[in-house]
């Protein structure tokens, strides 16, 4: 992964509340002006104000903070949330998920679940977004190059989408894909990009069964925008977000350990369990502490990692007596 040190171009006192942009683009496009190019810079802006999808979700809120479900910790702007992010399937700096993801086709999605499960089968997006309790899951996301944020993200338990497909006594690993559509994604056409597509991610099935492990349809209260992994993405909290992966087509059920993306691209900085760790720090960089975001040069905002994210209480068990440092 490559380690950028980027400037937000929009400082934190700049931050628009969703609400007003959203009526200044309502504004725009009553006016024409939405399609008027922009003048300043010489690339094409981030597209935060673009928010493909944004449909209102119904959900329920979470009862305490007390099982990690929700955070008292201030939640980082929508803006930032979409504007700055990891999306290589569009490019790898920050932006160009905020740029380019609304070439995504979203609609029609379908899911696979196939492997070791007695029902194997297909979600459609009705199904994804209609046929599951919601609920909003206030997480830290800690991303293995040193920012964070607090989302509010709205989805349901991973559990209650797996056992739907019941699997089998064998099955000990979920393996995740995203979609591969070179059309549409400007970075699986790049030259440059060393990836092996499909972007693809794993968990053990205990770590895909903790009540945290969210698939997430939304955030903010409203379908996902395409940037953040829409319709459907993955959200681990205690571990690095490059296991969060975004916008699945596919849930495979195996008995071996899956390769996973980074984990194939660069095995001694990128393991398959990335959990959060202070305490082991990535040959290139510390882990100790992160920067949160909004975070500019002159206010980084950087505050101290915490052991699995701070989900230590309820997690640490799934890992009890393994050496966390060879297992990274
Ligand atoms: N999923 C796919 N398909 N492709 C990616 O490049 N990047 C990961 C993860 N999921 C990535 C992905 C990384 S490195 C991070 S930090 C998070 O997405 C960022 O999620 P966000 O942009 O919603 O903050």
């Amino acid at each position: 992964m490559r380690q950028r040190f980027k400037i937000p171009v929009i400082a934190s006192s700049e931050i628009t509340p969703e609400s007003v942009y959203l009526k200044r683009r309502d504004f725009m496009q009553a006016a024409g002006l939405a399609a008027l190019p922009v003048l300043v810079g010489a690339s094409q802006p981030a597209r935060s104000d673009v928010v493909t999808g944004g449909a209102p979700l119904e959900y329920r809120k979470p009862s305490s903070s007390a099982e990690g479900f929700s955070t008292d910790e201030q939640a980082t702007p929508f803006s930032d949330v979409t504007a700055y992010g990891n999306f290589y399937e569009f490019g790898t700096d920050k932006g160009d998920p905020a740029r380019y993801a609304h070439e995504m086709t979203v609609d029609p999605w379908s899911l696979e679940v196939e492997g070791a499960v007695h029902k194997p089968g297909t979600l459609h997006l009705e199904d994804i977004l209609g046929g599951f309790e919601l609920q909003e899951r206030i997480y830290r996301l800690r991303c293995v190059e040193a920012w964070s944020m607090v989302v509010p993200w709205v989805g349901f338990s991973l559990a209650d989408l797996l056992k739907r497909f019941e699997p089998k006594s064998e099955a000990r690993y979920v393996e995740f894909e995203t979609l591969y559509r070179r059309s549409e994604m400007p970075g699986t056409r790049s030259f440059t990009s060393t990836i092996d597509w499909p972007y693809r991610e794993g968990l053990r099935l205990d770590e895909a069964m903790h009540p945290l492990s969210l698939m997430a349809v939304g955030l903010y209260g409203k379908t996902l925008p395409n940037q953040n992994g829409a319709p459907i993405r993955l959200v681990v909290p205690w571990k690095y977000g490059f296991k969060s992966i975004k916008s699945v087509v596919r849930i495979r059920l195996l008995e071996k350990q899956p390769r996973t993306t980074w984990e194939s691209l660069a095995p001694r900085e990128y393991g398959f369990y990335a959990n959060v760790n202070p305490n082991v720090d990535h040959p290139r960089w510390s882990q100790a502490s992160e920067r949160r975001l909004p975070s500019t040069l002159f206010r980084p905002n950087r505050i101290p990692t915490q052991m699995f994210n701070g989900y230590a209480d309820q997690v640490a068990h799934l890992y009890k007596g393994m050496d966390l440092a060879r297992n990274y």
